[in-house]
């Protein structure tokens, strides 16, 4: 289809068994995100539906080479709907999610509405995968329609670089801060950053639409509804989530974590500091080697030139990078670790993660 001639929905002929998938959310950062990935990672689409807000109707978003004009959401967009990619918030999930599921489809959801949900499983497919076959949903001849979610984009992060070690040597417990940048709250806060930050450098007075503070050249405790125990809510997701995806929920002995979410003027890729201690020992060297081999995970570890993982490095990348390897000099030898992480939450955290999901549900 050539550019220059755009459709409500893009399809093929030669791909007619090819699911149709739909992207709710499409014109959003996870959503446009979705459209790169999908296209990089050659998904298999018969038919590609764009959807958001009544806003965006008629908007036209590239996918490779055609332009696809996005339609309004509604409980009717989901006719025929194989695989429906939701990245539109919470309460759109919650209120068209279920009607995704009537109408046949597979719904992969980047929201948090039903990541605590008993029998909704959530995957990262790098630590997890086991837990979609066990939830019986699939795509193809042997279509089982369901709801899936994708982790909370942090914790996401910070799994899949902790995860080579648990399954090493069991981590008792984890303590984690994070340096969490713009596009994690989305398109509108990113042009905050940088339509703030260009206020600033002219001593302009800063437009504060989507935060209440100043976001250039300043950070702030994440923005998530404080809790009655002090912590906020994405602090309680990385602890929640993480014991449902490493199977811990009824544990006794469930890892203990703690997490300190911070916003930092960056636009785009979480960083995370985390601090583990081990059910035995782990050194930094078997730590290195651990995630030097494991997928999903890249190592810049480079004392000699103060070389380690950055957001920079991150953005735009499928893996998650590690550095700063280090024993915790408060614990006995081998029992506590230090690492710093980078990771796209856009596309790790978010988009490729739920595309990857969708590629073992065909599989
Ligand atoms: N950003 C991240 O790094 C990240 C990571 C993990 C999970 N998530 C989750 O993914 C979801 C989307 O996040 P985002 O960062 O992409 O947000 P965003 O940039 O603000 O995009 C929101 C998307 O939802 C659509 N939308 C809003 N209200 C709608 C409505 N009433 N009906 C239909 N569509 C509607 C918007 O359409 P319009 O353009 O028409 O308004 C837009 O496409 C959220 O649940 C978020 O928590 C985000």
């Amino acid at each position: 289809m050539p550019a220059s001639s755009p459709a409500s929905s893009v399809s093929s002929s030669s791909r007619q068994s090819a699911p149709h998938v739909a992207i709710v959310g499409a014109t959003g950062a996870v959503g446009e995100e979705f459209l790169r990935v999908l296209k990089q990672r050659n998904f298999p689409i018969g038919k590609l539906t764009l959807l958001a807000s009544a806003r965006s109707a008629g908007k036209t978003l590239k996918f490779g080479d055609d332009e696809i004009t996005c339609e309004e959401l509604t409980e009717d967009s989901f006719k025929g709907v194989d695989l429906a990619l939701f990245s539109a918030g919470g309460s759109i999930s919650k209120k068209l999610g279920p009607a995704a599921v009537d109408a046949g489809a597979v719904v992969v959801d980047n929201s948090s509405a039903f990541r605590m949900t008993q029998g909704v499983p959530l995957v990262v497919p790098e630590v997890n995968p086991g837990a979609i076959a066990e939830a019986n949903i699939g795509l193809g001849s042997d279509n089982v329609a369901g709801i899936i979610a994708n982790p909370n984009c942090s914790t996401i992060i910070m799994l899949v670089a902790i995860n080579p070690l648990h399954q090493a040597v069991p981590v008792k417990r984890m303590i984690v801060s994070t340096y969490q940048a713009a596009s994690g709250a989305g398109a509108a806060a990113m042009r905050e950053l940088e339509q703030q930050t260009r206020e600033a450098l002219e001593g302009e007075v800063t437009t504060k639409d989507i935060f209440p503070f100043q976001y250039a050249f300043n950070l702030f405790s994440h923005n998530s509804p404080m809790q009655p125990n002090g912590y906020n809510q994405e602090e309680l997701k990385m602890v929640h989530e993480t014991h449902k995806i490493l199977g811990q929920v009824e544990d006794a002995d469930k890892m203990a974590v703690s997490a300190t979410c911070i916003r930092v003027p960056v636009m785009r890729a979480h960083a995370e500091s985390i601090n583990l201690t081990f059910d035995g020992t782990m050194t930094e060297d078997q730590a290195r080697d651990l995630i030097a081999a494991a997928p999903g995970v890249s190592l810049i570890d480079d004392r000699d030139n103060n070389r380690f993982p950055t957001p920079l490095d991150a953005q735009h990348q499928d893996d998650c990078y590690v550095g700063r390897i280090r024993r915790d000099l408060s614990q006995p030898e081998g029992v506590g670790l230090d690492l710093f992480v980078c990771g796209d939450q856009v596309r790790k955290g978010a988009a490729l993660n739920a595309v990857q999901i969708a590629e073992l549900l065909v599989k």
